[in-house]
């Protein structure tokens, strides 16, 4: 997928653009602030109809105005044209539109133009809970997967139910039929969903090591792996189990809800024992292998976004990745960096060719264009 044309009204800094861009590398550069994670952010809305960035659409509304809009011209590798429009006023709410015609449930936009991001914010997925793990891993197989997306999302309506059950009946005591009933449910879906993680974690796991190895030239080896209680047992069985804690605890306490994806480097936990450096290149080598994995089963590259490229990532390291994605085999690729002569320099090292915006507080021109490079 390529993203020919972007035109951006007031979305957080950025008062109004028009931009053209090469099918190649497109870089974004300018100081701290002047709004480079903000273009890239809107080129991922319009994928994912969200910010990548936990805010709410108000916030992503610039100070002042009352209603945004972005609006995407793409080709597919396919030869396909795709228009996206995404447009949110605060009184009217959300509105996604593909070639002109809005969508009833946004969900249904998911994985029509598919999108790999790499930002600073990577680090939660090291750093943070466990639910942040499985929120990429779930965006990630619903840009696929349009039955997995329609699953989960029953299975927490049904979680949300059996939860409130759980309650009730800790309150009045008793058993209850209707448990039965959402347990069922639950156990179809959960299964099901577990099924699914399972084997897109089995296929990011040769991937992730071969970048990482590639990027990182390290000798210590990268591993994730897919942690979840229904590897080991049937999910009817747990549940059975954990009857009685459940309602003690008046929650569900099993379930795909509390699977995790587990990161080691050289056998050890990435969190505790990986540099800032190698969590990163982990980080960049996972996102690489997840966009390798749209591209196979899609046939679709995805739009390849790098916020803040040489954030943490020394310059060998950074040579080897532009090296890597500097050929044309991860499509389409928009970069941003505050350092505008090293960001150059690095490209020159690789030969590769880019086209280059500047961005001034919320203002983008284009300098250079990559056919003209
Ligand atoms: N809703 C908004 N309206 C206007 N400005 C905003 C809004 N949200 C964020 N900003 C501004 O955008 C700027 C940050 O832009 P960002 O893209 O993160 O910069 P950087 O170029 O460093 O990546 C900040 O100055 C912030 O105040
Ligand atoms: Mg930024």
């Amino acid at each position: 997928m390529k993203l020919q044309k972007l035109s951006i009204l007031s979305f957080k800094n950025i008062s109004q653009a028009e931009l053209e861009f090469s099918s190649g590398i497109n870089c974004f550069t300018g100081s701290n602030g002047a709004g480079k994670t903000n273009l890239i952010d809107s080129i991922h809305y319009l994928s994912m109809c969200k910010s990548s960035l936990s805010v709410t659409d108000t916030q992503s509304l610039r100070h002042g105005a009352d209603f945004f809009m972005l609006q995407g011209d793409y080709s597919s590798d396919g030869g396909r044209h795709e228009s996206v429009t995404c447009s949110f006023k605060h009184s009217g709410g959300k509105k996604v539109k593909r070639n002109g015609k809005e969508y009833e449930k946004l969900s249904d936009h998911i994985g029509v133009v598919p999108v790999v991001l790499v930002s600073p914010a990577d680090v939660f997925l090291v750093n943070e809970a466990a639910d942040e793990r499985r929120r990429w891993l779930n965006a990630f197989i619903s840009q696929l997967d349009k039955h997995y997306l329609a699953i989960l999302i029953r299975y927490n309506n049904v979680l949300a139910q059996r939860n409130r059950l759980l309650k009730q009946l800790s309150e009045s005591g008793g058993g209850n039929e209707l448990m039965e009933i959402l347990d069922d449910q639950l156990i179809m879906l959960g299964t099901s969903i577990n099924r699914t993680r399972a084997d897109y974690i089995e296929r990011l796991r040769p991937l992730t090591a071969e970048y990482y190895s590639f990027i990182a030239e390290d000798r210590e080896q990268v591993e994730i792996t897919y942690r979840s209680e229904l590897n080991d047992r049937l999910f009817e069985e747990i549940l059975k189990s954990n009857r009685q804690k459940d309602l003690v605890c008046q929650f569900t306490t099993s379930g795909i809800h509390r699977d995790d994806i587990v990161m080691k480097i050289g056998g050890f936990p990435l969190k505790k024992y990986g540099s800032q450096g190698q969590q990163k290149s982990f980080l960049i080598a996972l996102k690489l292998a997840q966009h390798r994995i749209i591209a196979e089963q899609t046939g679709e590259q995805p739009l390849l976004l790098l916020d803040d490229l040489f954030d943490k990532l020394d310059v060998n390291r950074l040579e080897r990745l532009i090296a890597l994605t500097g050929k044309g085999d991860f499509g389409q690729i928009f970069i941003s960096d505050c350092n505008r002569s090293r960001l150059i320099s690095v490209f020159d090292a690789c030969g590769v060719k880019y086209s280059l915006f500047d961005i001034e507080d919320g203002d983008v021109t284009v300098t250079q264009k990559a056919e003209e490079a």
